[in-house]
């Protein structure tokens, strides 16, 4: 069966497909550096109730109150790509996703339990006493296997010669899980999250936490150490996750795409220099360099997506009927989203420093 058989006529979009891609490539890496908060937060603080030292259990102590705001933010920060990821690829990602169903909307349960327990290991931090330390680990677990579920889905969506499975296994119970890249490409994008998380404890420690000086020395040891040993190790899986990409797609990265090369050339060139930066503990210094890294590789991602799709989709010739109206209420609506986002971050540093 000639898989691009399969694949749906693409909706015609409501603006210029730039506008959406724009919007999807500003927004995602937002989630991305949320979710990777959000796993570090978990990891240090699993790793914290491992050492019997005063300063880590009050350090996991102070963890456990900031998880639960990172599961949301990660939550809310995933709607916005999840929305332009819909519009411009919509055909492709509904496909799969049906195919892949029953763990779909197992994602739903899945992160009400991890929110219900990051909320008890919060509030009730010293009455779980030692099988805190279970919860926050069930906790870290269950977000893991979100990442695995969004990766299979991710991996499904860009290769249309998967789905004629369907026809075999119909109930929605279709993982990728023979896709030779699948497990390589998220090993990759949970070392990378657990890395830049460490570096997010770090910051979180050397700045909000500093008034403890021993909380924060022990925050921003064990961040650091994450952040350089995991970063140190991506560099080894990243080099591997290109070497499992099908030749045309890898080769995008060696010539062949010269914005793809150069994304990759700017990759190394700040993964490297992140790396020198954190193992002086530069926290302030690795975090600047390293926002731009994460939306580096968000873009490399997306030219593998783009690489994957060729021989059967081409954004750039979906029609568009220009409709201005809900562009400038979208645009009104997530400025004043912003606002109010950091209003409450404002606020919340007062809490955190009358209390
Ligand atoms: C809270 C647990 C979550 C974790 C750990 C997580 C992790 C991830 C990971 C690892 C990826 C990349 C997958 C890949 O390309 O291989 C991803 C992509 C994505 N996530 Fe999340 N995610 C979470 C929740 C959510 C939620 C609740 C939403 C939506 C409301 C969401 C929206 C997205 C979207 C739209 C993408 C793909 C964007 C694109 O392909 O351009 N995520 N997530």
């Amino acid at each position: 069966m000639n898989p691009a058989s399969l694949i749906p006529t693409a909706d015609a979009l409501t603006a210029h497909w730039g506008w959406f891609q724009f919007l999807l490539m500003l927004t995602f890496p937002l989630h991305l550096l949320a979710m990777n908060a959000m796993l570090g937060t978990a990891l240090t603080a699993f790793i914290c109730h491992l050492r019997p030292e005063r300063p880590y259990q009050d350090l996991s102590h102070e963890l456990a109150k900031a998880l639960p705001f990172l599961v949301a933010f990660t939550i809310n920060l995933g709607v916005a790509p999840l929305l332009f990821v819909n519009v411009l690829y919509g055909h492709l990602l509904y496909t799969s996703t049906v195919l892949m169903g029953l763990f779909w909307l197992a994602v739903i349960p899945i992160l009400i339990i991890a929110y219900y327990l990051a909320y008890a290991y919060d509030f009730s931090f010293k009455k779980m006493g030692y099988s805190a330390m279970y919860a926050v680990l069930i906790v870290l677990l269950l977000l893991m296997s979100v990442g695995f579920i969004f990766s299979n889905n991710m991996t499904m969506m860009i290769s249309p010669a998967s789905w004629p499975r369907w026809f075999a296994t119909p109930g929605g119970t279709l993982l990728n899980l023979a896709d030779p890249t699948l497990l390589i490409r998220y090993l990759h994008m949970m070392t990378g999250s657990l890395a830049v998380g460490g570096l997010c404890v770090a910051f979180y420690s050397s700045t909000v936490l500093k008034h403890n000086i021993a909380v924060a020395e022990a925050g921003k040891t064990l961040g650091m150490q994450l952040f350089t040993w995991l970063t140190a190790l991506q560099v080894l899986l990243g080099t591997w996750f290109l070497m499992t990409l099908p030749t045309a797609v890898m080769k995008r990265f060696m010539g062949n795409d010269m914005l793809a090369t150069g994304l990759l050339m700017a990759g190394i060139f700040l993964a490297v220099a992140t790396l020198m930066l954190g193992f002086q503990r530069k926290v302030i210094a690795t975090l600047w360099l390293t926002i731009p890294l994460v939306y580096v590789m968000s873009f490399m991602r997306d030219s593998v997506r783009t690489g994957y799709l060729a021989p059967y989709f081409d954004m750039t010739k979906v029609p568009a009927n220009m409709q201005w109206s809900p562009l400038i209420f979208f645009l009104v609506v997530l400025v004043m989203g912003i606002v109010v986002v950091v209003w409450m971050l404002s606020k919340l540093r007062y809490i955190k420093k009358v209390s």
